[in-house]
């Protein structure tokens, strides 16, 4: 099954979205296996962000992510990676489709509260830099049997 790096960004947090964005995930039937409540450092949100380097919203990206703290996680499930960015929506609030949690509560592309990896490669690497293999837990959810084919 796969695995993917959901991070709920300094507005999620600031805003008191953390209990709707994980409720959304678990109401889905996605697992959580791993969490951590963080301040990130310049050199992770460098390392996370580096594919966007040179872009126009690159240094203030950086600024936002390193601007209060992240609630970062790993979710897996069947097609977890498709499935967490669906729920999630667009970039864009304003191009997210009804009932994703960008939808309901974004507006524009740098405020857009969740960051979600965009493949398995991308979530592989990813779930790498942001946690330890052990910091992983190994667990089965009882919802599972009635919903993993
Ligand atoms: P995320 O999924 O974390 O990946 C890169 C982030 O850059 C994205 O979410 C947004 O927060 C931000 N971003 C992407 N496009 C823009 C843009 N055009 N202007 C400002 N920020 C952007």
């Amino acid at each position: 099954m796969e695995k993917t790096l959901v991070l709920i960004k300094p507005d999620g947090v600031q805003r008191g979205l953390i209990g709707t964005i994980i409720e959304r995930l678990e109401k889905r039937g996605l697992r959580l296996v791993a969490a951590k409540f963080m301040q990130v450092s310049p050199e992770l949100a460098k390392k996370h962000y580096a594919v966007h380097e040179g872009k126009a919203f690159y240094p203030a990206l950086i600024d936002f992510i390193i601007s209060a703290p992240v609630m970062a996680m790993v979710w897996t499930g069947p097609d977890a990676i498709a499935a967490v960015r669906q729920t999630v929506g667009k970039t864009r609030g304003t191009e997210a489709d009804p009932g994703t949690i960008r939808q309901d509560f974004a507006l524009q592309a740098r405020y857009n509260l969740v960051h979600a990896s965009d493949s398995p490669e991308t979530a592989e690497a990813e779930i790498g830099l942001w946690f330890k293999p052990e910091e992983l837990v190994d667990w089965k959810r009882c919802t599972e049997d009635w919903m993993y084919e």
